[in-house]
């Protein structure tokens, strides 16, 4: 028996960096929502822990014990007090360290399988927990619908309906860690900025979205120029309706009434950069059961 579940891309639609705790960590406002692809994580019953990573983007990433989907199944397997008897299968189809979601999806999906697995609710308080323990944007990716992000990220409130949407990821295939871009971050902290209601359309939520931004664009930018190159090209792009970096960056994303636009954009790019059309998502599908 084997559980599937999607790791989809997680967008920052805006977000604005409005304070900064002692700690330093960010207070943040952000409306988080997801693409309709990404990574998929698969968990079925073994002896022991193992992880397998595969997919394009397999190579260098390390599936010892400091692998975020590794971390998130043997603290789960503490904190219920089970053994961590799982071989976990990571299909890595996103670029690491590239602003969306990435390993933090990647986490938040194993939790799900788990969960699944072992007769867990995910909103189980100790599941939570870890979640918010593994990174600022795992609780968000485990909810797994679009929201809010409240504090340092790891509360969240609901976010209005949104409208389909066909979507662009974009990334110069150039790793971009997220610290060093807080760090790069200067002046005056931005003001919370909630849409004001449920856009009606692709059209509607790109000029809403056009009225904030991503505090983290400017800083990301500097240490690799190629985002705003990327950013120039979407821009141009026919149909679209907005372009914008995702998180600390790298990978920027483009709206579109529909995916049908954004292939077209697509293949009109720079062939060296990744890309991948797609379509906006609210809500991820549940794990699927294959017996
Ligand atoms: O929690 P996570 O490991 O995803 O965050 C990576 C880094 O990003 C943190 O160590 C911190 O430097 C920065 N960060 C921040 N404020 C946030 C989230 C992350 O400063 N709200």
């Amino acid at each position: 028996m084997d559980i599937r579940v999607a790791a989809p891309a997680k967008l920052n639609l805006y977000l604005h960096v409005v304070g900064k705790r002692a700690d330093g960590y960010h207070l943040l406002d952000s409306l988080v929502a997801f693409a309709a692809d990404g990574d998929v994580v698969s968990a079925s019953p073994a002896p022991s822990l193992q992880l397998t990573i595969d997919g394009p983007f397999a190579d260098g990433l390390s599936n010892g014990a400091d692998n975020l989907v590794h971390r998130a199944a043997s603290e789960l397997a503490a904190a219920v007090g089970r053994a961590p008897a799982v071989a976990l299968t990571l299909t890595k189809n996103l670029p690491v360290a590239s602003g969306i979601g990435g390993g933090s999806a990647d986490a938040a999906a194993a939790l799900r399988a788990l969960c699944d697995l072992w007769s867990i609710a995910p909103d189980d308080a100790r599941v939570e927990a870890i979640a918010a323990k593994l990174g600022a944007d795992v609780p968000v990716c485990l909810r797994g619908e679009a929201a809010y992000l409240v504090g340092i990220g790891h509360e969240t409130d609901p976010a209005p309906s949104l409208p389909a949407a066909g979507l662009l990821l974009v990334n110069p295939r150039v790793p971009l860690p997220t610290p060093p871009v807080f760090k790069a971050r200067s002046g005056p902290f931005s003001a919370p900025a909630r849409l004001e209601r449920a856009p009606r359309d692709a059209a509607e939520l790109g000029a809403m979205l056009a009225a904030r931004h991503n505090d983290l664009a400017a800083p990301a930018i500097t240490i690799v120029p190629a985002i705003r190159d990327i950013l120039t090209a979407l821009e141009a792009t026919g149909g679209v309706r907005l372009a914008r970096m995702s998180g600390s960056g790298a990978t920027c994303f483009a709206l579109y009434d529909d995916e049908d636009s954004a292939i077209r954009a697509a293949a009109t790019l720079n062939p060296s950069w990744w890309a991948l059309p797609s379509r906006l998502s609210t809500r991820l599908p549940p794990p699927i059961r294959c017996e």
